[in-house]
């Protein structure tokens, strides 16, 4: 099958893949709209592919390399921004397709390559160090570490020619690229969701090393990213890089998140208690989420960005909710900042629910977080539904201190 190929620039080609297959991320992250594996293809005196995708799309992948360099040209080199297998599985098969293909990356990029897919490395692999700039045919890279965004091997690639950054998963998002790849050719705001979902779900808990990252890249120009998920930016590239920022500084606005946990309806009563008061003094953005219904992935991109948290949930079995409770061990992974906590909920005889919800500011003190947590027995009375209306308004009164 011929694929009609994506020029990025004169010698540059886009030859990513689509997964709309692929349930979950990570097997863990829902994958509603998709997700792309974006790699590219740069011609000349060599050829050189900067990262690769996912194995399973191989098929795909080979059958574009080839309508670009055609059945009998070659891949020289394979620059490795990130090992992560969603774009690394393809290494053997590529080494299959072009056994004399070097890999580049760095000394961490050389031990997973050996860890995970069993290469000797020996003399194929040329190693880079930070900073350093490689010419490979007429084309010259920089190469920047950038660890843990994502992992400790990854790195960005550097084209100074056309100002162009290939900056692996940073700056990517969920979502496949369904005709238009570039940021010019779609409309943002139907991908700015699911590229705040990526963020919050897969790279979010590395928010101090993205902003030491940003840091680093601030003195290169750059006019073009090449993300290895999501759009390539083209046309305003400060657009991506200024949502990341944002995001990694945990920048919040006026609005609550209320997820909780109900078997009969009871925590639930108090969930529309909380929302009702919320709306009465003026929140405009109250979101409620159920956690048995909506994945905590699609709740985690919404509470990054509101002020606001009230958590509540039943008890089951003298402890937290099991639903709740995946819930809570990904808010205890992800060390949000700036965000007041609030907690409520319900138990049936000895607990269990809001007793478990309460180390969740131990765990993390960055939270702003009110002690008086509404815990009631079975079902909540007047004087309980009271208590609620005083937590919503301290909530209110907090976000808007
Ligand atoms: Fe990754
Ligand atoms: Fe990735």
């Amino acid at each position: 099958m011929e694929y009609s190929t994506i020029k990025i620039q004169d010698n540059l080609y886009y030859i990513g893949v689509n997964d709309r297959h692929t349930h979950m991320f990570e097997n863990m992250w829902p994958l509603e709209k998709g997700v792309s594996y974006n790699s590219f293809l740069m011609t000349g005196e060599k050829n050189i592919i900067i990262d690769s995708v996912h194995a399973e799309r191989f098929e795909v992948y080979i059958s574009k390399i080839r309508s670009v360099i055609g059945d009998n040209g070659i891949i020289d080199y394979l620059i490795i921004n990130h090992m992560e297998p969603d774009h690394s599985s393809s290494i053997n098969l590529l080494l299959q397709a072009y056994p004399n293909m070097k890999l580049i990356g760095n000394s961490k990029t050389e031990e997973f390559i050996q860890a995970f897919y069993k290469i000797d490395t020996k003399d194929i692999f040329i190693k880079v160090e930070d900073g350093e700039k490689l010419k490979l045919g007429e084309h010259e890279f920089t190469f920047y570490k950038t660890p843990m965004v994502h992992w400790p091997e990854s790195m960005v690639t550097y084209y100074e020619k056309t100002k162009t950054l290939f900056s692996q998963d940073a700056f990517g998002g969920f979502g496949t690229l369904d005709g238009g790849i570039f940021d010019d050719e779609v409309n943002w705001r139907e991908h700015e969701y699911e590229t705040r979902r990526y963020f919050t779900n897969i790279v979010g808990k590395f928010s101090q090393q993205i902003q030491g990252a940003l840091k680093k890249l601030s003195a290169l120009q750059i006019d073009v990213i090449c993300p290895v998920h999501g759009l390539i930016w083209r046309k305003e590239p400060q657009k991506i890089i200024s949502l990341y920022d944002s995001l990694s500084k945990y920048e919040t606005r006026e609005g609550v998140v209320i997820a909780y946990g109900s078997m009969y309806g009871n925590t639930e009563k108090m969930a529309d208690i909380l929302a009702n008061t919320l709306s009465k003094n003026g929140i405009k953005d109250v979101l409620v989420y159920d956690v048995s219904k909506t994945h905590i992935s699609h709740i985690l991109a919404n509470i990054w960005i509101y002020k606001g948290l009230l958590l509540g949930s039943c008890s089951y079995n003298n402890s937290l909710y099991p639903v709740m409770e995946h819930a809570y061990r990904v808010l205890e992974i992800n060390k949000l900042k700036n965000h007041t906590l609030g907690i409520f909920g319900t138990y049936g005889w000895s607990g269990g629910g809001v007793k478990t919800l309460v180390n969740l500011p131990k765990s993390n003190p960055a939270y702003d977080f009110i002690e008086e947590v509404v815990d009631v027995k079975c079902s909540p009375s007047y004087e309980d539904f009271q208590k609620c209306i005083a937590l919503a308004d301290e909530m209110t009164k907090r976000i808007r201190a």
